[in-house]
């Protein structure tokens, strides 16, 4: 499958670049074409001369010529390069190159050569743990993933600066591997599965003005529903009230209160294998609404709001669900895990995404999140801060287990 392939190896700064030998070597021995770009500080840590003599190519380092006798060709080579390959893989990236990449920087040969190919990027960000896990390195990430670019994620294991944690540079197989799965297209993991996504708040009437709601935004759902289409699901988007666009290749139906969510679930539900209940459903609505506006200037003083309990939209489809797969979600401030097993049980489901909106970076209406996920076999993925589209992948990738 690489015989032939033009690969464009993008190295950067850090202390995973000496693994990228191994990576030419193992590229050229299964027959690939090997191109290699790297930053300064990439050559503190590996030599060009041991890539261009693996690689059995001039290995370019500088945008501009190194004395004014060479050509002038050089100044078009990163487009030439762009336009020869067929994949570029940038090993390691470290976090101030994806920053870069992130905003459109071309400050040297490789970010500007990455802002020319027409392939696709596949990018092994490789770095100390607790830049990995800035917000801002996930909200880069998000960003590039979100535009397409394809993410080999680090491992978790000991890493150089004598912590542990994710960050470091997976073996070389798992590197192939990938590379293999993006040279043969985009993950199409979910073709031929139907996905029903809700997502966001309800708003229960007090008068035609006047509701009770909740603060969600409705990001987490519309990601999952982006990010399962772009998988190849056939998705339809139940959607509270919210300010978002339809991603692309989503049926959409929006609602307002949950009674109306419960509706539409129901007519829904059974013409899909799957099932995920992002929305933050009203869990009261006022028992009576008035048909006009309620005016201050009244005789009765301040009104009292009667509460009555919505209907729990989950707890029937767990309770419906035969074969399906259903998947939902658990907002605690505290005994997060108890509590989402409890709900995990109680509602019958299949897997339930946890989140604590206090946290950091998971508050209402950020574009990150960091969740766990409970299965009902017991077992616990936790994820550290990341994008809510990466969450979203993370989240779909319980479907096939
Ligand atoms: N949910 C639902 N219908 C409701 C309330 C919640 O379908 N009326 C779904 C949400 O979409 C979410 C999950 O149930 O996937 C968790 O909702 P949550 O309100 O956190 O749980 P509750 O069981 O209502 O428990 P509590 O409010 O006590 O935390």
């Amino acid at each position: 499958m690489l015989k032939n392939k033009k690969i464009l190896l993008g190295i950067t700064g850090g202390i995973a670049a000496y693994k990228a030998a191994y990576i030419v070597r193992e590229l050229k021995r299964l027959g690939a074409d090997i191109r290699v770009i790297m930053t300064h500080s990439a050559t503190q840590f590996i030599t060009p001369l041991t890539l261009s003599t693996l690689s059995q190519h001039e290995v370019i380092v500088s945008l501009w010529p190194e004395s004014t006798h060479e050509s002038t060709d050089l100044g078009v080579r990163h487009v030439d390069l762009g336009l020869w390959a067929d994949l570029m893989l940038i090993l390691p990236a470290t976090a101030n190159t994806i920053a870069k990449l992130a905003t459109g920087i071309a400050d040297n040969a490789l970010t500007s050569t990455a802002l020319s190919i027409r392939s696709p990027l596949l990018i092994a960000p490789a770095m100390d743990l607790d830049m990995y896990r800035h917000p801002a390195t996930q909200h880069n990430i998000g960003i590039l993933q979100e535009r397409g670019v394809h993410i080999l994620e680090p491992e978790s294991g000991d890493l150089a600066s004598g912590l542990s944690g994710p960050g470091r540079l997976p073996e070389l197989q798992p590197i192939l591997e990938k590379i293999e799965s993006v040279l043969a297209g985009t993950k199409k993991d979910l073709e031929g599965i139907q996905v029903l996504v809700t997502a966001g708040p309800t708003y229960e009437k007090i008068d035609p003005v006047r509701f009770v709601g909740n603060r969600s935004s409705g990001k987490m759902g519309f990601a999952i529903a982006k990010a399962a289409a772009q998988r190849g699901a056939e998705v339809t988007l139940i959607s509270g009230p919210v300010l978002l666009e339809t991603p692309q290749g989503v049926q959409r139906i929006d609602v307002d209160s949950a009674a109306e969510m419960f509706q539409k679930v129901q007519r829904e539900y059974e013409k899909h294998h799957v099932i995920i209940m992002a929305a933050a459903v009203a869990d009261f609505r006022p028992a009576s609404s008035a048909k006009q506006k309620i005016k201050k200037t009244n005789d009765r003083g301040v009104p009292e709001l009667k509460l009555e309990q919505t209907e729990d939209i989950l707890r029937f489809i767990g309770e419906h669900k035969d074969s399906r797969t259903v998947i939902g979600f658990a907002l605690e401030t505290e005994n997060e895990i108890d509590n989402a097993r409890e709900k995990l049980e109680k509602k019958k489901l299949d897997y339930i995404v946890i989140n604590n909106p206090t946290e950091e970076g998971s508050a209402f209406g950020s574009d990150t999140n960091r969740i766990n996920i409970l299965g009902k076999n017991g077992k616990i993925k936790e994820y550290p801060l990341m994008s809510k589209f990466e969450a979203a992948h993370k989240i779909l990738d319980c479907i096939n287990g």
